[in-house]
């Protein structure tokens, strides 16, 4: 399978993904034959991209982090925040149902398990998707890190913390609002999120402390340099950091013309010792492929193609060859990077991953 853009994608393509809209929803089934009218109606609902059958990918699978069922029960839950916000009298978040979000932190943590056979994020296909599958990108990377510098019994407050650390934003706009960048300096809106989240959610009892501190702290950076309050460690807890830097490294690849995910983990190492513990760095570089499996790049030989399959050398994966200098080749073939006679090819650039 492959992923497209729905301006790109072949007419009469087989959809190999359900597709739902932003409140889980299903829109379209796995298994569909694209007509035009189907790109249409996928146009106009907002979908921006999908995933479909292509007889030179029919071995690459690219399959989601979590269940379809935890991806559903997550869009339903921020529809239902965002509607609570909206029609809220009392300014506390007390008489919301704050439960399914400690359900899904439960979840995540049991599909997300290791993380070693399984590095892909969500995509959002739709804009109306773009906060919830923010939330859960953050959390699935939050929890591989944490794995290696929280204590076990603290994973779940991870996934927790990162599920709602943005929830905030719901206060300010409709959750269908862009994932800002953080290479972009934060916008005065951008720097208030923290303190709205934390002031919607602090009287919950429901809620742990560890949950709220992460709402509260996930843009303060150890060297002061973040906001709201330029708080520096040792006052900033760990896990407000761990999420602070998945949020970091997800908004980079989601943000409006977002970086290649070589160059956002790039980005991420350059944090180390400033912004974020060289200790977190270290495991997020164990935790992370620059060249995901699905991610479309150049050679320096010229060829282009899509990794089809990583290798025990995270910047040297196993490329399928579809063009040449531009030009399509005859029969696609594949490039181990680590082979002995590709030593000298290396990775020129990678495409972004679609962002919406
Ligand atoms: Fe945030
Ligand atoms: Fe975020």
């Amino acid at each position: 399978m492959l992923r497209y853009t729905v301006e790109r994608v072949p007419v009469g393509s087989v959809l190999a993904a359900s597709i739902y809209d932003g409140r889980g929803n299903l829109l379209m089934r796995e298994g569909t034959e694209l007509t035009a009218g189907h790109l249409e109606l996928l146009r106009r609902r907002g979908v921006k991209t999908v995933l479909v059958d292509h007889p030179e990918f029919r071995d690459l699978v690219l399959s989601d982090p979590i269940s379809p069922d935890l991806l559903r029960e997550a869009l339903r839950s921020y529809g239902e925040v965002a509607v609570w916000i909206r029609t809220k009298s009392s300014g506390t978040g007390s008489d919301f149902d704050w439960e399914p979000f400690r359900r899904m932190a439960k979840r995540l943590l049991e599909e997300v398990g290791s993380g070693a056979e399984h590095r892909c994020l969500l995509h959002a296909t739709s804009h109306d998707q773009q906060l919830a599958v923010h939330c859960l990108n953050v959390a699935i990377v939050a929890v591989r890190l944490a794995r290696d510098v929280v204590r076990p019994d603290q994973l779940v407050e991870v996934g927790l913390g990162a599920l709602l650390h943005d929830v905030g934003r719901l206060v300010t706009d409709d959750g269908a609002g862009e994932i800002p960048s953080p290479l972009e300096p934060p916008t005065e809106e951008e720097r208030q999120h923290p303190l709205r989240g934390l002031a919607l959610i602090r009287g919950v009892g429901t809620l742990s402390a560890f949950a709220k501190v992460v709402v509260l702290q996930h843009h303060e950076r150890q060297d002061g340099s973040g906001f709201p309050h330029g708080t520096r460690a040792p006052d900033l807890h760990p896990i407000a950091q761990v999420v602070g830097l998945a949020d970091a490294y997800v908004s980079l690849l989601e943000a409006r013309g977002g970086l290649p995910p070589d160059q956002a983990v790039e980005w991420v190492m350059t944090t180390a010792g400033r912004e974020f513990d060289h200790r977190l760095v270290s495991s997020f570089v164990n935790h992370v492929d620059p060249y995901p499996l699905g991610v479309e790049v150049r050679l320096s030989s010229g060829e282009e193609g899509v990794v089809v399959r990583q290798t025990g050398v995270r910047t040297r994966p196993v490329v399928r060859v579809v063009a040449r200098e531009g030009r399509p080749v005859e029969a696609c073939y594949d490039v181990d990077l680590t082979s002995l006679d590709r030593q000298t090819t290396v990775i020129q650039w990678a495409r972004p991953l679609v962002s919406v």
